[in-house]
């Protein structure tokens, strides 16, 4: 048992082992990101399909406050997902540099993308962005979105229901062009911190053949940039007016 022990805390302090457990809670945000946007995007089909979406949601299981059991389960399990990865980002940080405390005399990043390089960055205003889009949109609305009817009736399986006005908020705070911009910038961050992110977890995962390396980019990329079109719409319709 105590062998046991000690051969996984080895793993985890292994460079091999913090990067499988950073790869794995990654994985769940790559997967995360990609539902979200699904339920998002469904603004677009107008305030009932998204108020119902949500209030659905929030209403899977048994509640436990204003949101159901099912809700409570992801909301700690991705908590639990960020902070092994900053943790692990972190420690793997802090072995390159005493691997290698002195600089290279030359650049020798010239292979490496932008978003490789500055994956500590995206990733320090990714975190800040998620702070603030929850205080936003999930914990404290009604002191950080910009002043919407707070509840609208849809009918459920033939009952009128006064459910949370998602579209409200979220309509309403992004025409305040700032929030906007914020979300739109940080989708790009986003997109950037992916773009390399999902590369590196498929040659976590195995799949590192030199001959394959130039493709799994290409899917990474496109992954990116689905996310970033489809995230950054939103604000950008209801910028521009296309959503009212
Ligand atoms: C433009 C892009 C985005 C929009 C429009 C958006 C919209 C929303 C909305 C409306 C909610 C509240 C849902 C509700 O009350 O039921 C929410 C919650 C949330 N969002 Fe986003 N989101 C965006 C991007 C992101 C990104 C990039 C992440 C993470 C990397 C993220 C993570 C979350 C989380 C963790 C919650 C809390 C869910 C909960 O606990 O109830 N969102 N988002």
């Amino acid at each position: 048992m105590t062998a046991a022990i000690t051969r996984s805390k080895g793993f985890i302090n292994s460079s091999i082992g913090l990067k499988a457990l950073m790869a794995a809670s990654g994985l769940v945000y790559v997967g995360f990101v990609f539902v979200h946007m699904l339920g998002n995007l469904q603004i677009f089909l107008g305030a009932e399909a998204i108020n119902v979406y949500a209030y659905n949601l929030h209403h899977t299981g048994p509640m436990l406050g204003k949101s159901g059991a099912v809700v409570w389960g992801a909301r700690i399990f991705l908590l639990l997902c960020l902070a092994i990865h900053v943790f692990t980002a972190v420690k793997l940080k802090k072995q390159n540099w005493q691997a290698r405390p002195q600089k290279y005399a030359y650049s020798h990043t010239i292979q490496a993308t932008i978003a490789s390089r500055y994956m500590g960055f995206s990733g320090l205003l990714i975190l800040v962005f998620i702070v603030y889009h929850l205080l936003h949109f999930t914990f404290m609305p009604e002191r950080f979105a910009v002043a919407y009817a707070p509840t609208m009736e849809h009918t459920i399986h033939g009952t009128s229901v006064a459910m949370h006005n998602v579209y409200g908020m979220v309509v309403a705070s992004f025409q305040w062009a700032p929030v906007a911009i914020f979300y739109i910038v940080a989708q790009v961050l986003l997109a950037l911190h992916l773009s390399h992110a999902v590369a590196s977890v498929i040659q976590t995962l195995g799949f590192d053949q030199e001959s394959k390396r130039a493709r799994v980019q290409q899917i990474s990329t496109a992954y990116a940039l689905l996310i970033l079109v489809g995230n950054a719409s939103i604000p950008l319709a209801i910028l521009t007016g296309l959503l009212q």
